[in-house]
């Protein structure tokens, strides 16, 4: 099995992760907060089973270097790790995962190396999650990533050499994260990036010493004794919390310029609080001699130090790629070993929840047998499907990465069937070529589901409350189990509600005609669109199945002709954490509608009134599989090719 890792590149909040340590000691001290990226150069390595740890290095003019062996023996392990050196990484971690796994020995092959060593980029931790990602997928172990980063560093902390809590944010591959340190709780949280972000980073070719750094700053901890301790601890805690939310929202909406200016700000404060801690240090020549070369500043939209500063690598970030490649080109021409690095637009919207555990009785009796949700529907590529199949591929184009699919407990086997069962030798042979592909990309989408249970069908909104945890501090799309989409557009359904999503970041519903006469049937909301398309809508009420009249008088919305117009939701929608916390306080105070289920719309209309709520018409169409009238229409439509 390949692996690759990626270097790290901390982006903002440097020194935050051990400071924000220190609240263990002193609870004045703020929790860090710092965002850190796996960047483009890394370590490739070929792993496999083995009877013993085995491990083969790259030597810097890239031709390999001699097998070292070790037996499965914890003691040996530590006891190499304990030694230090480029090995002790590789042992510590093998010790720990031999230490708290069921595991066997490892062969581990580095291939090949793009990552500058020793340049603040982690490459020590690289080869720490390596070795433990390669435990994890050889054992099948079943680690997420979080429980590889934190294998690496446990493997890390047995060598002495004094890792970061940051360093192991490569795990997380090329996308940038948010890690928040208080104690010895981290969260990490994946961040959205709304365009192509292009950053250049250069190893200043200088000298620092980041154990003296490290242990000047530390003196100021956990209690500041002078007036210089106290201005680290603002620089590291407030000042950086500060920069760094602010970073989160400019990231999210693409904003260069923005960073730039939070990158100057960010090393302006530096050098104003933090630098009078570690003079002889963060002087640093070459960095503040490129700060201020009036070329880099043609070129650059902001600069700032990386890892622990000093006069080690310099960060910066361009308006485009044209300026990055300039400004790369420029610093290398000046003795400097530039890089390049983009950190690619990022889906803020990255899990969907498609609750499927409702008894389906307006399908009865076919829904004795099959979940109405896995209905054959013939796709437009002219094969039989179970509905929930072409569902999950709409989510996989629109970026979807997890998908929790809410199921009774008594269906697991069904869905197991379609998604986890192989089909039998002669099944398979019988099968023509598209035939197979098919069966390979169903065991691609299977692999994105998790499944959630809700034991007791209480209705929809009961059913999504079960997303909690999957949900967790992340907007998730939302989707009907029963409901199919087209798109008039290239853009999938799912994908315009995810990119409306995104312009306001608040609760985002979608959006459906409907005729005055049928109103009473549906969810009615009412707004003003923001648009010359008259597509995005900030919501101002909602209304569950109204009267005529009621609808008349208060949920019209005026079109630019001035004829009212009547919307219900369109089945799709991005949810909020707040509409899980909502969910849960109506569900502990029993607040069920007169059929005794729990709805969604009450806790819909809620937010509408307090946070806000915006509304997207999609530019496509909804096929309702649950009722036999329409799902008769679906199967007649759905999949004829549009000409
Ligand atoms: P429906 O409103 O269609 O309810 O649910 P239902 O129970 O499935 O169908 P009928 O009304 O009895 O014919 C919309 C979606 O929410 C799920 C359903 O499986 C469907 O995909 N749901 C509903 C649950 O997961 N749990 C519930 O308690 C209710």
């Amino acid at each position: 099995m390949n692996i690759f890792v990626p270097g790290r590149l901390c982006l903002f909040g440097e020194h935050s992760d051990w400071a924000g340590l220190y609240n263990r000691t002193n609870s004045e001290v703020e929790p860090g907060m710092a965002i850190v990226t796996g960047i483009g150069q890394g370590i490739y390595g070929y792993v496999e089973r083995s009877d013993t740890f085995r491990f083969r290095a790259m030597n810097e003019d890239g031709s390999h270097g001699e097998w070292i062996e070790w037996p499965m023996s914890v003691k040996q392990l530590k006891a190499t790790a304990e030694e230090g050196g480029y090995y002790s990484y590789v042992a510590g971690v093998a010790a720990f995962m031999l230490e708290y796994y069921d595991v066997g020995g490892l062969s581990v092959d580095i291939t090949k190396v793009t990552l500058p060593i020793k340049k603040g980029l982690s490459s020590s931790a690289a080869i720490c999650v390596l070795i433990a990602r390669g435990f994890n997928l050889t054992y099948d172990l079943q680690l997420s990533v979080r429980g590889e980063m934190e294998a690496a560093y446990r493997g890390e902390i047995m060598t002495p050499s004094r890792c970061g809590r940051l360093d192991q944010a490569c795990a997380y591959g090329e996308k940038p994260v948010l890690m928040r340190f208080a104690s010895e709780n981290i969260e990490v949280e994946r961040l959205a990036v709304g365009k192509d972000l292009h950053w250049v980073f250069a190893d200043l070719n200088g000298e620092k010493d980041t154990k003296k750094i490290l242990s000047s700053l530390n003196a100021c901890y956990p209690f500041a004794q002078d007036e210089q301790a106290r201005k680290v601890q603002e620089a590291l805690g407030p000042d950086n919390r500060r920069i760094v939310e602010q970073v989160i929202g400019a990231m999210r909406h693409g904003d260069a310029e923005k960073i730039g200016k939070l990158m100057d700000e960010s090393q302006r404060l530096f050098d104003e609080k933090i630098a009078g801690a570690c003079p002889s240090e963060f002087d640093s020549p070459l960095l503040h001699q490129v700060m201020q070369d009036p070329e880099v500043r043609k070129l650059a939209l902001g600069i700032k130090g990386v890892g622990s500063h000093g006069d080690g690598t310099v960060q910066m970030i361009c308006a485009d790629e044209e300026k990055q490649k300039a400004l790369c080109a420029y610093l290398n021409s000046r003795g400097m070993d530039a890089y390049i690095f983009t950190i690619r637009e990022q889906r803020s919207v990255r899990k969907a929840i498609i609750p499927v555990a409702g008894f389906g009785t307006r399908m009865f009796p076919a829904t004795k047998v099959v979940k109405k949700e896995l209905f054959p529907v013939v796709d437009k590529d002219g094969f039989a499907k179970p509905a929930l199949l072409i569902l999950l591929k709409e989510l996989e184009q629109a970026g979807i990465e997890e998908v929790g699919l809410i199921i009774s407990p008594e269906d697991r086997e069904e869905f197991d069937r379609l998604f986890k069962r192989d089909l039998t030798i002669e099944y398979y042979r019988k099968l023509p070529k598209a035939l197979r592909e098919i069966n390979v990309a169903i065991q691609r989408l299977g692999q994105k589901i998790i499944y959630i249970e809700q034991k007791e069908q209480l209705g929809f909104g009961h059913a999504v409350y079960q997303a909690k945890n999957f949900a967790g501090e992340e907007p998730v799309l939302l989707l009907l189990g029963d409901h199919l989409y087209t798109s008039n557009r290239e853009q999938n359904c799912a994908g315009q509600m995810i990119d409306a999503y995104e312009k306001s970041g608040l609760l985002t519903v979608s959006l459906d005609e409907v005729e005055l006469e049928r109103v009473m049937h549906y969810g009615i909301l009412t707004g003003w669109f923001q648009d010359e398309e008259e597509r995005l809508m900030q919501v101002s009420d909602m209304e569950e199945k109204p009267t005529m009249d009621y609808a008349r008088l208060y949920l019209g919305v005026k079109d630019k002709k001035g004829t009212d117009r009547y919307y219900c939701v369109f089945g799709q929608y991005v949810l909020t954490p707040k509409v899980f916390e909502l969910l849960g306080r109506d569900i502990a105070e029993g607040k069920k509608s007169e059929k005794g289920e729990y709805g969604l719309t009450s806790v819909l209309k809620e937010i509408c009134h307090t946070e806000g709520m915006m509304a997207y018409r999609i530019d496509g169409r909804r096929y309702d599989i649950g009722i036999p009238q329409e799902y008769l229409a679906t199967m007649a439509v759905y999949g004829q090719k549009e000409d």
